[in-house]
Parts: structure tokens; C-alpha cells; sequence
């Protein structure tokens, strides 16, 4: 952040209906607004400080956004423009997957925080606090950018973030029962090609979801908790057959949450609704074949919570020490 941060965090917290509504234009709406309506909403200095932030451009006679800005439990979240979702390094704000995520998660007072697949940080920067440390990890360097731009943003030293492979690359052994709290929203979808790196899993099946599931076991100390969203193969018609699989033994307590349980099609549609036609149709149709090839016919999306006992630790690490080195194999 160039301009002082301070500065900008005022102008979007000033309960001014004109100037709300201005922001919410550049920055949701991803609208052109003229230089002299923003000047007037913004007041003075306002448009000037996030023009000099490179929060804003001109753009012929008017101004428009280079970022999205949207709040996240209290914190501004700067993520790309949606117009750019479809660039594979494009960088995810807070959506419905970090909306149903939240809702599982319990902040902690005390501790430590990790956040895998962080995007520009928002789970991160909701969870750091006074007493509460957080860690991002995130393969995609502009993300990482986007986080260390939003803690500057939000004020949030207690936040660290780095790039790292918590999916395809072996796991990283300093990671491992180091943490009280630990979120993943990894890039679960169920794409038949892996082009965006925030949406589509890198790993065959649904084994994107299971290894998240693993790490976030693996990086949570005794008697800490984790939450993990993503998509699995429900084709024997149990929604919740595959987290029992993923969490089976008695040293975790889990808490599943259903967000949908649909056919190939209906998933299929859902995930290229975005497009517009005729590449929707085309896209939804290789969908189909791609994953009926491999024998899919349902699919659910969930929240996965657990605890891991305070007692036990030797049973769990061991169980997920040897399934997380042959996860790690697999790129
Ligand atoms: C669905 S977005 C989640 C963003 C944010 N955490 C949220 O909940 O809104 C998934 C994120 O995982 C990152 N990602 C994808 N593959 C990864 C990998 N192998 N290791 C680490 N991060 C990865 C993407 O760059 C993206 O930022």
C-alpha cells in the first residue's frame, strides 16, 4: 500500500450512503465511475489516496478499479477483478466456499493459525489477533502478494504468509502438529483439466479433498481443530461415505456439514455457469464425458470439521504419516 493504509480503511468504514454506494460501484460492481462522481463521493483526498494506493485507475473520463474489495468478518479483502476469473493465476476473494468454511470455524483466543490455500488471505487475517498468530500458505505468488497488500490494509502484523505446495509437493515437516487452528479451502472442484489454479483440483478423483483433509490432520497439535471444504465422489449414494473413509478411527471427532450433493450434470453446470454461450454448453457437455469416463455419478460438497484428541497423538500421526508420504508422490 502506497498511500497510508489508515487512510483508506477510513473511507471504506465512513458510514456515508453516496460514498458507500461509490465504493460499493468500483469495487463489487467492477463499474466505471465518472472522475467527478467519485470525487464528490469520495471527498477530498479521498479518490486521490486510492488512486495513489493503485486501488484505482482513470480510465478516459472516469476511474475504475484494479482490485475487488470486499469485507471478510470485519476485514477488507483485496482479490483480482472478477472479469480476470478466468486467468489461471487469478486470485479468489472471499465466495459461497469461504462463506460456508466460516461458518464452521470457531476462532481461537490464543495460539497459532494456519491457513492453507490462503488466497489473499482471508481466512488468515479474519483468525490473527492479539495472542493469535496466523500462517498463509499459497502456491500462487500474486495471492501472496494480495495477503501481504491486505495485511498492511487490515492492520494485521500478527500475519505471516509464504508460497508453498500444500497438495502436490511431499508435506512440509515444520508444519506438522504446530498449530491450535487450521483451514483449508483448497481447489477442490472437479474440473476433467486443472487450468485455474483456484478452482481445479490438482490431483486425480477427489484425492485433492482427502490430502487436504490429511495435512490439515497432520499440522493441527492434540486436542486442535481443523475445517476443510471441498468436493468428493458420493456414488454409493451416501453423502457422507468419503469423509468416513478419509477420518475412519476413533482419535478424531468430526462435524460434516452438507452444502449440496448433485449429479454430474447438475455439477457440471454449475461450475461453467459463468461462461456464456456457447462455450457454457460446450464446457458443461465435456464435463460430463470427462468425469462419467471416470465413473463418477454424484457428487457432494461439504465442510469437514475435526478435533483431534488432546490424548492419542501417537495413533493419528502415525495413520496419517504414512498415507501423507504416498500423497505426496502423486503430481
Ligand atoms: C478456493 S481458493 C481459496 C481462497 C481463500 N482461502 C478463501 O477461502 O476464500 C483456493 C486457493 O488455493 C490455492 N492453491 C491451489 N493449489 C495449491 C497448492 N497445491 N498449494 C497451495 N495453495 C494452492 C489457490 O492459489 C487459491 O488461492
Amino acid at each position: 500500500v502506497r498511500a497510508d493504509p489508515v487512510h483508506i480503511r477510513r473511507l471504506f468504514d465512513e458510514a456515508r450512503a453516496d460514498r458507500a454506494r461509490v465504493l460499493e460501484e468500483l469495487f463489487q460492481r467492477e463499474a466505471d465511475v465518472a472522475e467527478t462522481v467519485a470525487r464528490a463521493a469520495l471527498g477530498p483526498g479521498g479518490l486521490d489516496v486510492l488512486l495513489e494506493a493503485g486501488l484505482l485507475q482513470r480510465s478516459g473520463g472516469g476511474v475504475r478499479s484494479l482490485a475487488r474489495i470486499t469485507r471478510f468478518h470485519g476485514q477488507l479483502i483485496a482479490s483480482d477483478r472478477h472479469g480476470f476469473r478466468r486467468h489461471a493465476d487469478f486470485v479468489l476473494g472471499p465466495g459461497p466456499s469461504s462463506h460456508a468454511l466460516a461458518s464452521a470455524v470457531r476462532p481461537i483466543s490464543r495460539g497459532r493459525v494456519l491457513d492453507l490455500g490462503c488466497g489473499p488471505g482471508t481466512f488468515a487475517l479474519w483468525l490473527a489477533r492479539d495472542g493469535v498468530d496466523a500462517l498463509g500458505i499459497d502456491i500462487n505468488p500474486r495471492a501472496v502478494e494480495f495477503a501481504g497488500f491486505n495485511r498492511r490494509l487490515n492492520g494485521r502484523s500478527g500475519a505471516a504468509f509464504s508460497v508453498g505446495d500444500f497438495l502436490t509437493a511431499p508435506p512440509d515437516p515444520s508444519l506438522d502438529e504446530s498449530f491450535d487452528l487450521v483451514v483449508a479451502n483448497p481447489p477442490f472442484v472437479l474440473a476433467p483439466t486443472s487450468e485455474l489454479t483456484y478452482r481445479d483440483r490438482p490431483l486425480s478423483g477427489d484425492d485433492t479433498t482427502r490430502v487436504a483433509v490429511e495435512r490439515v490432520l497432520r499440522a493441527v497439535r492434540p486436542g486442535g481443530r481443523g475445517y476443510i471444504v471441498g468436493s468428493w465422489i458420493d456414488n454409493v449414494g451416501r453423502w457422507d461415505a468419503a469423509p468416513h473413509r478419509w477420518l475412519r478411527g476413533d482419535d478424531v471427532r468430526a462435524a460434516l456439514t452438507l452444502i449440496s450433493s448433485v449429479s454430474t450434470a447438475e455439477y457440471a453446470a454449475s461450475w461453467n455457469r459463468d461462461l456464456s454461450e456457447p462455450a457454457r454448453s460446450a464446457a458443461t457437455a465435456a464435463w460430463c464425458l470427462a468425469l462419467e469416463a471416470e465413473g463418477v455419478t454424484r457428487i457432494s460438497t461439504g465442510v469437514i470439521g475435526i478435533q483431534r484428541s488432546a490424548r492419542r497423538a501417537n495413533a493419528i500421526r502415525a495413520r496419517f504419516l504414512r498415507s501423507g508420504a504416498a500423497a505426496g508422490t502423486r503430481t
